[in-house]
């Protein structure tokens, strides 16, 4: 519910405030829902990306697809789809995003998307909801979409937070996977502290311990598995009030981690029915091929 264009510029160095020229950058179509549904479809899953697209770009977004072979259903968003860019500074060793907050779908959008929605489901096994949705849709379209799935008996895998999160946690989707620092946000923001989380000591070791206890509670309330990554530090995983950790190798040539969380909820939401462990050992191999790639979720270069 909030595609983009997505440049990816990479420099030997960036000078801030010069002119900066970049020997190797990307356009690609990107945006959470995408980017699963791209690494879905490389794993051999049948898939298809149902999002608002709107203005001048719309047959651009539509072509670049298809040119990946993916398969995308849209309804009229009503407004122009954003940019969002990747500069890489290789000197650094780092990985700058930059945003465009997205403009707001118009009146109409949400009903839209609810019929194609609706529609979709007949023939749908698993539904997985990817990042936070533009401006412009209520709060209720989210659980909207985790309630009818639930009903009519389809696989639910969340990769969201905050009030959308919240909301769908009552109609049980089967795994919901922030990463941590998403999930502190949506369930206990008295962590955070400068917009981070303490990396060790002590400070860290009682984050741990909340966080697991809340998972442990949640786990059996909605009847849900919970999955956080944590970028290289290995993933918590509950089921069932039972918490356990799956361990992570460093990919050897990390080029670009952006997506690496949208490459491992496609893994995982493609392996469910070997058990939650097994499905988050196949989404730890999908997030670290993704960090050897420039582009953006994407698990073949
Ligand atoms: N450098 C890396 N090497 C190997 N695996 C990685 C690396 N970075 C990420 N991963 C894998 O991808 C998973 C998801 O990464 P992370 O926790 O950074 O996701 P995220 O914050 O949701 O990212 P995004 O939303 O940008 O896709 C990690 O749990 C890990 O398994
Ligand atoms: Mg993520």
């Amino acid at each position: 519910m909030n595609p983009t264009l997505q440049k990816i510029l990479c420099f030997g160095s960036i000078t801030i405030d010069r002119v900066n020229r970049s020997p190797r950058h990307r356009f690609d179509v990107a945006g959470k829902g995408l980017n699963v549904c791209r690494v879905l479809s490389q794993l051999g899953k049948p898939s298809l990306h149902l999002t608002t697209l709107g203005g001048d770009l719309r047959p651009l977004f539509l072509e670049k697809s298809r040119q990946e072979g993916l398969s995308v259903r849209w309804v009229e968003s009503g407004s122009p789809i954003r940019f969002c860019y990747t500069l890489i500074d290789e000197k650094e060793g780092s990985v700058t995003e930059l945003i465009e907050n997205a403009g707001a779908v118009e009146e109409g959008a949400e009903g839209r998307l609810r019929e194609a929605y609706e529609k979709l489901l007949a023939d749908c096994g698993t539904v997985v909801i990817a990042g936070t949705k533009a401006p412009g849709f209520s709060g209720e379209i989210v659980p909207f979409m985790v309630r009818r799935a639930k009903e009519r008996g389809r696989r639910v895998v969340l990769d969201l937070w905050g009030e959308d999160l919240l909301n769908s946690l009552p109609y049980s989707p089967d795994v919901i996977k922030p990463n941590l620092l998403e999930f502190a946000a949506t369930f206990a923001p008295n962590l955070i502290h400068n917009g981070e989380l303490p990396g060790e000591g002590a400070a860290a070791a009682a984050v741990k311990e909340a966080v697991l206890e809340i998972c442990k509670k949640l786990s059996i309330e909605y009847r849900c598995g919970i999955v956080l990554t944590r970028g290289l530090k290995p993933v918590w995983l509950v089921s069932g009030g039972v918490p356990d950790e799956y361990p992570v190798a460093p990919a050897p040539r990390a080029l670009n981690t952006t997506g690496s969380g949208d490459a491992f909820t496609a893994g995982l939401a493609s392996a469910l029915d070997a058990g939650l462990r097994a499905a988050v050992a196949e989404g730890a191999r999908c997030g670290a091929l993704n960090a050897g790639f420039l582009q953006v979720g994407t698990i073949r270069g």
